[in-house]
């Protein structure tokens, strides 16, 4: 008898106990389940995903594209990522709108849509404000790459006030960057970039103390850098390109000593260059190519030791080209094609040890090429110095090398073969060249008629 209701006190403590544990590792708040369910039903091509996926953080049943945690101490399971787009992640049906709901998940840390919204217009819509969470859990928000998401990027994104990634990139958003959004003292990387945006980048940018990476390019920003920019303390890339941005670049730019990567081609930006670039000794990548700047090239690149990439071309530059460059050990591209430099490539050029790309075509250089043998074979095709009627190269280092330049022609009067001036009286042979023939034409015409004359008298 004792023995049979100790059984029975163990089987039901048993009993007891099971759902216990199943419901702290797989069971999800009810609330939660049906706000998930909504999501998969707005974003799957499978209509009974509800049927088919009763229990979607249950480990055995778990569906690619969503993760779940056991945080919190509620003792249930929650939703802490959805990643749709990049295989092995599903794809999001023709139809998918986008989803408000995900902005109701209290557990949520991070979201991927990728190629999600491709054939419904769908804008990003947020919840009623009276539903909106007092503290979203959202850390990382990537939206890239949806051709049908259109509209406004919407203020209320401010309230995510943990995020740390917002990647709004590849979409097809128009008008302003709300200022709003740089309330989010968290955020590391903002990227908006390949949208169609418009005005301004809002003063309030310099508020974002923690930011690492801003990339705004490929957008139809207007308006110049604003100072603000120098209170980034943390940033270390900046990608401005491809907008309209005028005014010049922002003294304040030069305090920004974490900086490795700036690229502001294809803007409006006009000179000067600021004196301090040389501050930016972390600086790897300087990419601006495709602006009026119309000023002398500075040499103070010369003293970014870190240097790699430093792309000018396409901008109006003119005066010589700065020697100090050649102090740039790691420097593997340079581009200063299509401005106005004159004057020599500096002899130290030669010593570039790294380089593996140079570009100096279509500028008004002058002189011999300072390059010898190696140099040349070294660089093969991606060096490129046409297009400068004025260089010529020494038949010495020329054998077997094609690089749209003149070869220098000796002189024998000096002994000093391929001197600067023989650049120059080079391509003054050719008009001096073209006289002649005409006077010979000329002198054939006049003796032909004469001896008509002769003959017929
Ligand atoms: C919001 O988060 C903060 C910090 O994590 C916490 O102190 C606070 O209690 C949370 N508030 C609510 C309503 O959950
Ligand atoms: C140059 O590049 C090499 C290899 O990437 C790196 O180890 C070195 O620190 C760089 N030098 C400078 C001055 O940045
Ligand atoms: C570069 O070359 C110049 C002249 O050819 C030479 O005087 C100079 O010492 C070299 N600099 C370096 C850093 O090798
Ligand atoms: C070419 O110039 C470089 C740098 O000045 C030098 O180190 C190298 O020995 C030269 N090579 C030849 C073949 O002259
Ligand atoms: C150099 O620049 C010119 C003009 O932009 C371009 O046409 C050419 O392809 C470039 N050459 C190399 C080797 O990159």
């Amino acid at each position: 008898m004792w023995c049979l209701i100790l059984v029975f006190l163990r089987v039901t403590l048993l009993f007891s106990f099971f759902p216990l544990i199943s419901s702290s590792t797989s069971e999800m708040d009810p609330h939660e389940l049906e706000t998930l369910f909504k999501i998969m039903e707005t974003l799957s091509a499978d209509q009974n995903w509800r049927e088919s996926h009763p229990n979607p953080c249950k480990p055995g049943s778990s569906w690619n594209g969503i993760e779940c945690k056991t945080t919190g101490n509620d003792g249930f399971i929650h939703v802490s990522r959805l990643d749709f787009g990049i295989p092995p992640n599903p794809s999001c049906k023709e139809t998918a709108i986008f989803p408000a709901e995900i902005f109701l998940l209290p557990h949520l840390e991070s979201v991927f849509f990728f190629q999600c919204f491709t054939n419904t217009k769908t804008v990003i819509s947020f919840p009623e404000a009276n539903q909106l969470l007092v503290n979203s859990s959202l850390q990382q928000l990537s939206i890239r790459s949806n051709p049908a998401l259109v509209g406004l990027i919407p203020s209320q994104i401010s309230s995510l006030k943990s995020l740390e990634i917002l990647t709004l990139s590849q979409n097809k958003f128009h008008g302003p960057i709300p200022a709003q959004i740089f309330s989010l003292k968290s955020l590391l990387h903002l990227d908006f970039s390949y949208n169609m945006i418009t005005g301004k980048i809002p003063f309030q940018v310099g508020n974002l103390g923690k930011l690492v990476g801003l990339d705004l390019s490929y957008n139809s920003l207007t308006g110049a850098i604003p100072n603000t920019i120098g209170q980034l303390g943390m940033l270390q890339k900046l990608d401005l390109s491809s907008n309209q941005l005028t005014g010049s670049i922002p003294i304040a730019l030069f305090n920004l000593q974490s900086m490795v990567f700036i690229a502001l081609s294809s803007n409006k930006i006009r000179g000067f260059f600021p004196v301090g670039l040389s501050k930016l000794q972390n600086l790897q990548y300087f990419i601006m190519d495709d602006n009026p700047m119309f000023t002398l090239l500075p040499s103070e690149f010369g003293d970014l030791e870190k240097l790699q990439e430093l792309r000018l071309a396409n901008s109006g530059y003119f005066g010589t080209i700065p020697s100090s460059y050649s102090k740039l050990s790691n420097l593997s591209t340079l581009s200063l094609q299509n401005n106005r430099l004159r004057g020599e490539i500096p002899v130290s050029f030669g010593n570039l040890s790294r380089i593996y790309h140079l570009n100096l075509s279509r500028n008004f250089l002058d002189g011999v090429v300072p390059f010898n043998s190696s140099f040349l074979s070294r660089l093969g095709k991606n060096l490129d110095l046409s297009g400068n009627p004025g260089l010529c190269l020494s038949p010495n280092d020329a054998h077997g090398f094609n690089l749209g330049v003149n070869i220098c022609k000796s002189s024998k009067k000096s002994g000093l073969p391929w001197q600067k001036s023989e650049a120059h009286h080079h391509h003054h042979h050719q008009p001096h060249g073209l006289t002649s023939f005409f006077v010979t034409i000329i002198i054939t015409l006049i003796s032909v008629a004469w001896a008509h004359l002769f003959l017929h008298i």
